[in-house]
């Protein structure tokens, strides 16, 4: 039976290290924050999922749509022998690319949830045996060393978790994955779209209470990593469109005054009745935008696809400069 590699570039002291002081630096400040890539242990990867099937969540259907509809252009513009992904989730989507590139020697799956690449893992070498699966369980954020495979290389980040970022965060990080384009590589990214706020807020604060328990989750593994003692059930889930930024944000927010122990930090977090945490921005992007984002990051956008109702877009870019113009 083949088997896939899993190179552990974040091991979990790493990981403890990086989340003690994300929890000191985010709740020791006002307004009090956490980084969203704490909500994915294997509870919060899972409820991910859940989300994506949700009728109000439509970023993922919209992205399949195109990623149906363009996969085979895709996979003849990039040619591509590597796939790389950041933030690959459960690889659902991916299946549909690695389908259409008969051609493909490795994929490379990199995301912080171990639950997640293993699961991804494990589904595509049973549809792909001779397919090469090397997972990296690494921060996408951070410095990655990519494993030795044959070019050209295509790096995908769907999903729309760009928008996770902040603007800083997304400039540094497309700066990062230029350098990792060499001449004939290219990358494919997701981005959802800004649209009606009735749209956007009922896709982050269903119906059903998914959400608010993929949000409060973040608690959850707070409580178990840092031995803290937050109820989850005291704090409400927020999700409001800052029509200024044009992002969605997910706050926590506490229903009366408390006080939580974060015993590994011997620290104790007040909160007055009201008080919010920020736990995710989600940006929704335009066209120009992104543009204008990835050609700051030495990108060229050379293809723009959206679903069939304009929601959600796929961008295709190369590395611009010396070596890459016809
Ligand atoms: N790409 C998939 C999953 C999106 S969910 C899809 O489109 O459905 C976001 C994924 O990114 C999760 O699996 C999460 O664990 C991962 N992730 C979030 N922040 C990350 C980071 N800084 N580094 C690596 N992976 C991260
Ligand atoms: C992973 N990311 C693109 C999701 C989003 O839509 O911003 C995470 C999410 N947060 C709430 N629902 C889904």
């Amino acid at each position: 039976m083949s088997d896939y590699q899993l190179t552990r570039l974040l091991d979990e002291s790493a990981a403890e290290t990086a989340l003690r002081a994300d929890v000191l630096r985010g709740l020791t400040r006002s307004p009090k924050v956490l980084p969203p890539k704490w909500f994915y242990d294997a509870r919060g990867s899972e409820l991910f999922e859940e989300i994506t099937r949700l009728p109000e969540y439509y970023p993922t259907r919209a992205e399949r749509e195109i990623l149906l509809e363009r996969a085979r252009e895709i996979a003849a513009e990039s040619g591509a022998r590597t796939l790389v992904e950041l933030g690959s989730g459960s690889s659902e989507k991916t299946r549909h690319l690695i389908e259409a590139m008969p051609a493909l020697d490795t994929y490379v799956p990199v995301d912080v949830s171990e639950s997640a690449l293993a699961g991804a893992a494990e589904k595509l070498l049973a549809e792909h045996p001779g397919l090469r699966v090397h997972a990296l369980l690494a921060d996408f954020t951070k410095p990655l060393h990519l494993p030795d495979s044959p070019g050209p290389r295509l790096v995908v980040f769907l999903g729309g978790t760009i928008g996770n970022l902040l603007p800083p965060e997304r400039a540094e990080f497309l700066h990062a994955v230029r350098s990792m384009l060499s001449p004939g590589d290219a990358l494919l990214m997701g981005t959802d779209l800004v649209k009606e706020e009735s749209v956007l807020v009922a896709a982050y604060d269903d119906a059903q209470g998914v959400t608010a328990e993929f949000n409060r989750n973040v608690l959850a593994v707070i409580n178990r990593e840092l031995d803290a003692d937050f109820r989850t059930e005291d704090f409400t889930h927020v999700a409001l469109w800052d029509r200024e930024r044009e992002w969605i944000e997910m706050r926590l927010r506490a229903r009366s005054e408390l006080r939580v122990k974060i015993r590994a930090l011997d620290l104790e977090v007040p909160f007055a009745a009201g008080e919010e945490i920020q736990t995710e921005v989600s940006a929704k992007f335009r066209q120009d935008g992104v543009r204008t984002e990835l050609a700051e990051a030495g990108l060229e956008l050379v293809q723009w696809w959206t679903d069939s109702s304009g929601r959600f877009a796929l961008s295709l870019a190369v590395a611009d400069g010396p070596g890459m113009m016809p």
